[in-house]
């Protein structure tokens, strides 16, 4: 099993998106039994919370359902995942703050290194802004989600596993 895990400040825009999208991009090709996904927040603001409404919405128009709800990242995580994507540069300072002896920090990467048109871009937060600005993130969060389980597949040597009688 590959675990996966999206990182933003909250959990309630970004990260539950990523999470959201790549879940069912891996219901889409059958590889449930391969990779597990999830998401936190570098913040304690929305623990428990659902994604913003805004969020939800957006993702409901891309055919999206979102269930997650949110939590702070905690360093247990730094042992149980192995790809820890953060959204923007100040949540990966912020989780590799918590690493001081960087024992993870081969695990803890910018998920736009994935988009292939802006490597390496912050994934703009669209809490404060208006309406366009969700499916801005959704649009990036889409193409580099592809991207990136085209490396998971690649590098893990995944394929759909029908072991089930
Ligand atoms: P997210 O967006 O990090 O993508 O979940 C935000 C959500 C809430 C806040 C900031 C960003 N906040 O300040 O409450």
């Amino acid at each position: 099993m590959i675990n996966v895990l999206f990182v933003c400040l909250g959990n309630i825009c970004r990260s539950p998106l990523a999470e959201g999208v790549l879940l069912h991009a891996i219901r889409e090709k059958g590889l449930e039994n391969q990779i597990h996904v999830d998401s936190s927040g570098t913040s304690s603001y929305h623990i428990g919370d659902s994604p913003d409404p805004r969020t939800m919405q957006n993702a409901r128009e891309n055919k999206i359902i979102l269930t997650s709800k949110a939590r702070q990242f905690r360093v247990e995580d730094f042992e149980k995942f192995d790809y820890i994507l953060a959204m923007d540069q100040s949540n990966y300072r912020n989780i590799l703050r918590l690493d001081p002896f960087g024992k993870y920090e081969h695990k803890v990467r910018l998920f736009r290194e994935f988009d292939e048109q802006e490597r390496g871009a912050d994934v703009p937060d669209p809490y404060f802004g208006g309406e366009e600005g969700f499916q801005h993130v959704f649009e990036i969060v889409e193409r580099s989600v592809s991207k990136l389980l085209d490396h998971l597949t690649e590098k893990h040597n995944l394929s759909v596993s029908n072991q089930d009688p």
